[in-house]
């Protein structure tokens, strides 16, 4: 029987306006157009109220897009009821958004976490990737940001030809140096409607992606960063709560254009279209997760944890024996050293997070 819990924690908000667009993104996000920012945010208030929660959240996280690019004050307001001290409250956003006005507004309003899109530190880079920003400004702001909050995620972006290994230990040793808590890497995907797609970009061969990323994980973890997922390294103590909800396979909230959420069993997608979204038409996909299908998907994303999959937890929440059952594949994996188990877990290795689609396709 599959074991729901009756309350939702975490409450995922997008926010879709960029004042740029980067060449790469392919993410929900359109130019920043002022006169319907208003309307964005009175639409969302509606969304937000109509999920009629009625408890503290354990976990908000405002993305996008870029949310500091526009003025969020309604919807801090809108949130408050939902936080606590013990809340984990996200926002991401443009390093050259923030000053001293914002800042106090956000920890004014409970906000705890900060998420910043910093990409690179190396200039050229920065503006082979459409970023708007200089290394210089990452610097300054970054100092400022420092003063008043403790519990800080930066982005990098790798997985690209122009990345040489030279630059990469360079920008690795100026992340390290900006004393952040938090580091989320992303390889470069070259995606379909993206500006790198149009200019027939290609994207790093395999083995380029592994060097690279070899790389990361060796520096970030010689300096006190622990990988608790497959791409998220932290400081012991800030792993982001709100994305191992995601990756503990629990139940969440989403709202804004293009949002997915997780709830009573269902997983939903809100529409991608800017004009049915303000007529208030949100869900556009609507799917009942199957008990096979929330197998796989525990699996699936415990996989990517550094926690792996906890058996006692399997057993409580799907009545089997997750080991007994798959036995003979686990130790299949366990010789080809892509998964180790211990009492309680099991886990995939450095190598087999680099293939846990293949075991993942073995399992199911
Ligand atoms: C959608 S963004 C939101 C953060 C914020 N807007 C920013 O970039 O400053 C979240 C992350 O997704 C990453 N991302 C977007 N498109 C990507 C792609 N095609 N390949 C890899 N990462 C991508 C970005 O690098 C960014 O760090
Ligand atoms: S990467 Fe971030 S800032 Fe750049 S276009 Fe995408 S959402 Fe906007």
């Amino acid at each position: 029987m599959i074991h729901l819990e009756n309350k939702i924690y975490s409450l995922y908000i997008h926010i879709p306006f960029c004042k740029h667009i980067c060449f790469y993104c392919d993410f929900p996000k359109l130019f920043l157009i002022n006169n319907i920012v208003d309307k964005y945010l009175k639409t969302l208030i509606f969304e937000l109220q109509k999920l009629k929660i009625n408890h503290k959240l354990k976990t908000i996280y405002i993305g996008g897009g870029t949310p500091t690019s526009v003025k969020l004050t309604l919807l801090l307001k809108a949130l408050k009821k939902y936080v606590d001290k013990n809340t984990e409250f996200t926002i991401e956003g443009d390093i050259n958004d923030f000053n001293k006005k914002k800042i106090l507004e956000f920890k004014k309003n409970g906000v705890n976490r900060i998420s910043i899109g910093v990409q690179s530190t190396d200039n050229k880079i920065l503006r082979h990737l459409g970023r708007a920003h200089t290394k210089e400004q990452i610097f300054k702001k970054m100092q400022l940001i420092k003063q008043y909050f403790s519990n800080i995620n930066i982005d990098l972006i790798y997985g690209f030809n122009e990345l040489s290994i030279k630059k990469l230990r360079h920008i690795l040793k100026e992340y390290l140096s900006l004393g952040v808590q938090h580091i989320s890497t992303y390889s470069l995907e070259i995606k379909k409607g993206t500006i790198f797609f149009n200019q027939n970009k290609k994207e790093a061969d395999d083995k380029l992606v592994c060097r690279q990323f070899d790389i990361i994980f060796d520096t970030l973890t010689k300096n006190n960063f622990f990988r608790y997922e497959i791409s998220n390294f932290s400081k012991k103590g800030f792993e982001s709560k709100h994305n191992l909800n995601y990756w503990k396979n629990k139940e969440f909230y989403g709202i804004g254009l293009g949002a997915a959420s997780y709830v009573n069993g269902f997983r939903y997608k809100n529409t991608l279209s800017m004009t049915e979204y303000l007529k208030k038409n949100f869900i556009c996909e609507r799917e009942k997760i199957s008990l096979a299908e929330n197998k796989k998907y525990y699996v699936m994303l415990n996989l990517r944890t550094s926690q792996g999959i906890n058996l006692d937890e399997y057993k409580k929440v799907f009545s089997e024996d997750f080991f007994e059952k798959n036995k003979e594949k686990i130790k299949y994996f366990i010789k080809k050293k892509f998964l180790r188990k211990n009492k309680k877990n099991i886990i995939a290795t450095y190598d087999g997070s680099m293939v846990l689609d293949r075991i993942i396709m073995d399992f199911f």
